[in-house]
């Protein structure tokens, strides 16, 4: 009987969280708009100290967005059985973006190749992006298969507020 009494009380606690987060699909599409919207900023600046700041925004959310779709939406996604090439060629995707963020945050505007860098990694995440959201791509199989998109919405909802908070507190 104590065993069924935690049960209930665990599963009240989520549900406000479920109801509040959007579903895995919009919060994964809004962070590309994000993104999308702050690379083409970044190509109509001169300002240096404002390709600073934006290419700091860009890698962070980022880091944060590969990290909450790595962690929860695509080991769901592999579970459901969507095609594992699919899946491999997102991975590594997501592992030449993190080696050019990493070289991108290790400098600052004016540096040698610092702006192409910039540039490269909008191209490459364009196209991610487009894997991920075309017809036919990930995000068209994540709907069709049997996952709980509202639950994993919450999942990464949560666990991006966390990323969010802890890089707050290291800069
Ligand atoms: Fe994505
Ligand atoms: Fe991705």
């Amino acid at each position: 009987m104590a065993v069924t009494e935690t049960r209930s009380t665990t599963r009240k606690t989520k549900t406000p969280a479920r109801a509040a987060a959007p579903d895995a699909i919009k919060l994964l599409k809004d962070d590309h708009r994000q993104v999308e919207a702050w690379f083409d900023e970044f190509e109509s600046t001169n300002s240096g100290s404002k390709k600073n700041k934006l290419a700091t925004q860009i890698c962070l959310a980022l880091r944060v967005h590969t990290q909450i779709e790595e962690e929860i939406l695509y080991p769901a996604c592999r579970e459901a059985g969507i095609e594992e090439d699919m899946m491999d060629e997102a991975d590594v995707e997501h592992d030449g973006a993190k080696k050019l963020i990493a070289e991108i945050e290790a400098g600052s505007a004016g540096d040698d190749h610092w702006d192409a860098k910039v540039k490269v990694l909008g191209e490459m995440i364009k196209h991610h992006v487009k894997e991920e959201e075309q017809r036919g791509g990930m995000f068209a199989k994540a709907k069709q298969a049997d996952l709980d998109l509202n639950e994993l919405g919450a999942e990464m909802k949560a666990r991006k507020d966390e990323l969010m908070k802890q890089s707050k507190r290291r800069n």
